[in-house]
């Protein structure tokens, strides 16, 4: 049964740690597969996409061992990948398709890659039109539009790019093929994508500078293997930060969040929304910013503006900040989002339907969303579209809402957040 049942909650207390990070779990496998010796890397995100990421390096060649609590790769160096024998599966992975195409790019192999339904549907123009102009020989189905990508990697040459969207996959795609390249590759953002790669990638040894939204990589570093530390995932934890804000008898803390800051527009717009949340004992964990949250119910919340360049850094965010905004008092406007329509479903719409579908009041616009609040919201039968975060940000709109909620198509939080429900069910006993 792919489904999960809800009443109001009566509380939401507890203290938890946060699944580990999932798109820092992509990158440490990427880049220890493409560095030379052993790398290990701990507190791995065991879920679907880190794991697609695995099976695509194995598939390439890279030996990785994950039978024990750490993960261990040893790496064959940017040349020592080998042409896969058959299709390379990514599931429901962008960050795996798109960052994989810019290390295929620089390979002088043949490959493609594929995933599922929703995969199948979404762009990948913005990866193929850069490394196209890099030298690699790079299609799509749909006139170069959709996956499957066929690839025959040539010896790149750099280039200078103005990203036409804030993308950090597709960002991270061109770096990793920077890294192939004769010379050195300038790339500029249009906003400040999540920086990760930038972070990582020169402690296995690239030369990679990045100053803003100004970034340059020196292609023909040799990468050398590293242990790395994955630290909890902000992305994860904004389901249960928004859950404590909603429900008044909470007390929530959860440990280890990352808090990079391109990462956290959520907490800033909660801030301004009147949210009292607590950040403490602010550490650095593998060069990335990690913090303990608290936070607790019965504050009121007021209506926030987002626009275009708030999104980046509370892209994954945007199914439970509307959550959150059906409880806020005023005209939530959430707008320059268009991007959110070809995330793993059309996040737009899909938040738009099931809200409405238990009382809230919404205007939907090509760009974004208006939401009214405050609403009492009421059980429903709730759709969520094999996407993940729409599974989960409605789960903790049922906590809320008056009634029995159903949840269908659940088995999809497993793509980032196996265990999800146990928490759930743990802080609301
Ligand atoms: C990710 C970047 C974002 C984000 C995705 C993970 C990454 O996608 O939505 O969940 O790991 O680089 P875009 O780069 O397409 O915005």
């Amino acid at each position: 049964m792919d489904r999960i049942e809800f009443n109001k909650a009566k509380r939401f207390k507890g203290e938890f740690s946060p699944t580990p990070d999932k798109s820092i779990s992509h990158r440490a496998v990427i880049f220890s597969s493409l560095s030379q010796g052993t790398s290990v890397i701990k507190n791995f995100l065991r879920a679907e996409d880190p794991l697609s990421t695995i099976k695509a390096f194995r598939a390439l060649g890279v030996e990785i061992d994950q039978s024990g609590k750490d993960i261990i790769i040893r790496g064959k160096g940017i040349h020592g990948l080998k042409e896969p024998k058959d299709v390379i599966d990514c599931g429901n992975s962008g960050t795996t398709i798109r960052m994989l195409s810019g290390v295929l790019a620089g390979n002088p192999f043949f490959s493609v890659l594929s995933g599922d339904a929703s995969l199948r549907s979404r762009p990948m123009g913005r990866v193929i039109t850069p490394l196209s102009r890099m030298g690699a020989e790079i299609s799509g189905r749909a006139n170069n539009k959709y996956p499957p990508l066929a690839i025959k990697g040539k010896r790149l040459q750099a280039m200078h790019y103005a990203l036409p969207v804030a993308s950090a996959q597709v960002k991270s795609a061109i770096i990793l093929a920077g890294l192939y390249a004769d010379g050195v590759t300038e790339i500029i953002e249009p906003a400040q994508s999540r920086d990760h790669t930038e972070r990582m990638l020169p402690s296995f040894g690239a030369e990679i500078k990045a100053n803003g939204l100004h970034i340059t990589i020196e292609g023909g570093a040799e990468m050398q293997g590293r242990e790395s530390y994955v630290p909890g995932d902000f992305s994860s934890a904004a389901f249960f930060i928004v859950g404590a804000l909603l429900i008044r008898d909470s007390d929530v803390t959860i440990k280890g969040v990352g808090i990079n800051p391109t990462r956290t527009g959520l907490l800033n717009a909660l801030k301004t929304m009147g949210a009292g949340i607590e950040v403490h004992n602010i550490r650095e964990v593998s060069g990335e910013p990690v913090a303990d949250i608290h936070c607790s119910g019965g504050g009121e919340l007021h209506a926030v503006t987002l626009t275009k360049e708030d999104i980046p850094s509370l892209i994954d965010e945007f199914p439970i900040l509307c959550v959150a905004a059906t409880q806020a008092d005023g005209i939530t406007s959430i707008r320059g989002a268009e991007e959110l329509r070809v995330k793993e479903s059309d996040r737009i719409k899909s938040m738009a339907t099931e809200l409405r579908k238990m009382g809230a009041e919404i205007e939907e616009f090509e760009d974004g969303i208006s939401i009214r609040g405050k609403s009492v919201l009421k059980g429903g039968d709730i759709e969520s579209y094999g996407d993940h975060r729409i599974a989960m940000a409605m789960s903790i709109a049922g906590l809320i809402a008056e009634g029995t909620t159903t949840i269908r198509g659940i088995s999809s939080v497993n793509i980032s957040f196996p265990g999800f429900f146990d928490i759930v069910r743990k802080l609301t006993a």
